[in-house]
């Protein structure tokens, strides 16, 4: 049985996640919109790989006597500067999730919640890797400057740079 403290803790990554989600859901659709057929597709798939590490924490908190609350999200920027602003927004967020989830880890220690804390080993693993890919990315993108080729070649290649499994393979 989960502590009412783990379970109000655990339910505000939920929403962190369900935000993650709906964040990257309207970063992929700005890109659509703006003709860059490869970062949306990676954006979309990103944004369902939210809404995945969302649904493992309902499914957990509601398997260990809790109760995941599917919250009210507020509606997320729908206009971007450019591209390289917009993934500078991926990486500070990727970083701020990084920093939750690791004072969730600490909060299971403080209340010698082992189980949770086993749980949440996966997200640790997880956003070592987020954290990585956004950074990969920038430094493309620094690289890239305001070469329209490079931007056309790096639209053409995002895909390959995910090196995550599709939305639902196991994560
Ligand atoms: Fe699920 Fe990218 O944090």
């Amino acid at each position: 049985m989960i502590s009412s403290k783990i379970e109000k803790a655990l339910n505000q990554q939920v929403l962190l996640e369900a935000e993650s989600s709906q964040i990257y859901l309207a970063m992929a659709s700005w890109a659509e919109v703006e003709g860059l057929g490869g970062i949306a597709a990676f954006l979309y798939q990103h944004s369902d790989e939210e809404r995945m590490h969302m649904l493992k924490l309902v499914k957990f908190l509601n398997e260990r006597g809790g109760h995941g609350i599917i919250p009210t999200l507020k509606a997320p920027p729908q206009k971007y500067k450019g591209v390289r602003e917009l993934f500078q927004e991926v990486l500070d967020h990727e970083i701020h999730v990084s920093n939750e989830i690791n004072k969730l880890v600490d909060s299971c220690l403080k209340e010698k919640d082992y189980t949770t804390h086993n749980f949440l080993q996966w997200y640790v693993s997880e956003q070592i890797e987020e954290e990585s890919l956004a950074r990969q990315i920038m430094d493309k993108l620094k690289l890239i400057g305001d070469d329209k080729a490079g931007m056309y070649i790096f639209d053409r290649d995002i895909a390959s740079l995910g090196g995550t499994a599709p939305a639902g393979g196991g994560k």
